[in-house]
């Protein structure tokens, strides 16, 4: 939501202004407590998280996940993000569906049996590289989105526990991880960017000052690599130990001095810094089979050899796996929920959301622009 252009602010505001002058008894869009400010403790989870009903809708979804809900159908929102072999994405319900369309009602999809959520299907998954550093673990990952229904194609987009009504997407997310007790903790701040056929996930140790900052909700058009600085590559699956990488937007220059991001709402046309890329060490490899088994077969049929895109092979340092049929004219975005950029508003108007969500973007875009 962050994302919204000026073009398209300035259209939401002039829609808005119109529609709260022709009504006034609206739902509230803010929950009376945000979804980070609620605390579980696993496994004591409510059937749904979100309950109110508010501009965005309901959430679509539960919390309570189990064997009888553990099928391809599931709308199990409770997510896990545990090792390398046992973490899952948020992804959409359905078939061919934009991320920025749906993230309010994407469901759970795990890469391990046991968590009552739908499963990443068989080979979908091409790359993985597994991260834990002193106040985070993290996963970077290359994957076919089509076989967790993303639209082919769509670049995607962040997806966090917080955005402008505090309600998060999706509504009603919960996450927990074992990674730093050995039993599931609840994880209070996070980010995932997903779309262009890769995904980077961070999830900020809640015992650590910092999880907020390492894991904050801002530079939500520019993707991983500014977010989440990595050297992963396609068809490598690896996990590693690494440094803290700076908070997201902090640049420290060769002299030392700090420069700090500020993403801007109109076209963003090139980014001058570059994140620093912690080098990962004592890293162990792993072929994908004996990380993943007893997933299903995808669902979708295989691209023919000449449908089938070529992966760019990664340049020195890894960052991008951009597909070039898939480079958007207008944009530099180049993987991970880096949006195109959008210059006028023929561009926004690719965000064709669904009503309530429309709804809820007009008002957010009055109440917290
Ligand atoms: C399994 O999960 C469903 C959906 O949340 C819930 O309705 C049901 O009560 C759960 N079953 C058990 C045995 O907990
Ligand atoms: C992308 O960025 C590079 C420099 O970072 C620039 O040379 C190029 O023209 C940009 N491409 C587009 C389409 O904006
Ligand atoms: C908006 O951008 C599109 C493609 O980038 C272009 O075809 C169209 O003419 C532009 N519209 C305006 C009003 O500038």
């Amino acid at each position: 939501m962050h994302s919204l252009t000026i073009t398209s602010r300035l259209a939401a505001l002039a829609i808005g202004a119109i529609f709260v002058a022709a009504q006034d008894d609206l739902p509230p869009a803010r929950p009376q407590i945000p979804l980070a400010e609620k605390r579980f403790t696993w496994p004591d989870l409510p059937y749904q998280v979100d309950t109110e009903v508010l501009l965005r809708g309901t959430q679509s979804g539960y919390n309570i996940c189990n064997s009888t809900t553990e099928n391809q159908e599931s709308l199990c929102q409770t997510a896990h993000f545990n090792s390398i072999d046992d973490f899952c994405l948020w992804a959409p319900p359905r078939a061919g569906e934009n991320i920025g369309n749906i993230e309010s009602h994407m469901v759970a999809w795990c890469t391990k049996p046991g968590h009552g959520t739908r499963l990443i299907p068989e080979g979908a998954i091409t790359g993985l590289q597994w991260i834990r550093t002193p106040d985070y673990v993290q996963a970077v990952g290359f994957f076919d989105e089509t076989m967790v229904n993303i639209g082919e194609e769509d670049y995607g987009g962040e997806i966090d526990p917080h955005g402008a009504d505090g309600r998060g997407n999706p509504m009603g997310a919960l996450l927990f991880s074992e990674a730093w007790t050995g039993s599931p903790v609840q994880v209070i701040n996070w980010h995932l960017f997903i779309g262009r056929d890769r995904f980077c996930f961070k999830a900020c140790d809640p015992s650590r000052q910092n999880d907020r900052q390492f894991c904050n909700n801002i530079l939500d058009r520019i993707g991983c690599d500014f977010n989440i600085p990595n050297v992963a590559q396609p068809d490598v699956f690896e996990e590693c130990a690494a440094d803290n990488q700076d908070f997201p937007g902090v640049y420290t220059q060769a002299d030392g001095a700090v420069i700090t991001y500020t993403q801007p709402e109109g076209p963003i046309d090139t980014i001058e810094w570059r994140p620093r890329t912690p080098v990962p060490s004592d890293c162990t490899t792993y072929a994908s089979a004996a990380l993943f088994s007893g997933l299903p077969a995808g669902a979708n049929p295989t691209p023919s050899a000449s449908d089938e895109p070529e992966i760019t092979p990664a340049p020195s340092g890894g960052l991008s796996t951009a597909r070039p049929r898939a480079t958007p004219s207008n944009s530099n975005a180049s993987n991970g929920g880096a949006r195109p950029q959008q210059t006028n508003t023929s561009g926004a108007s690719r965000i064709a959301l669904p009503s309530a969500a429309a709804l809820a973007v007009i008002l957010s875009a009055i109440i917290f622009a």
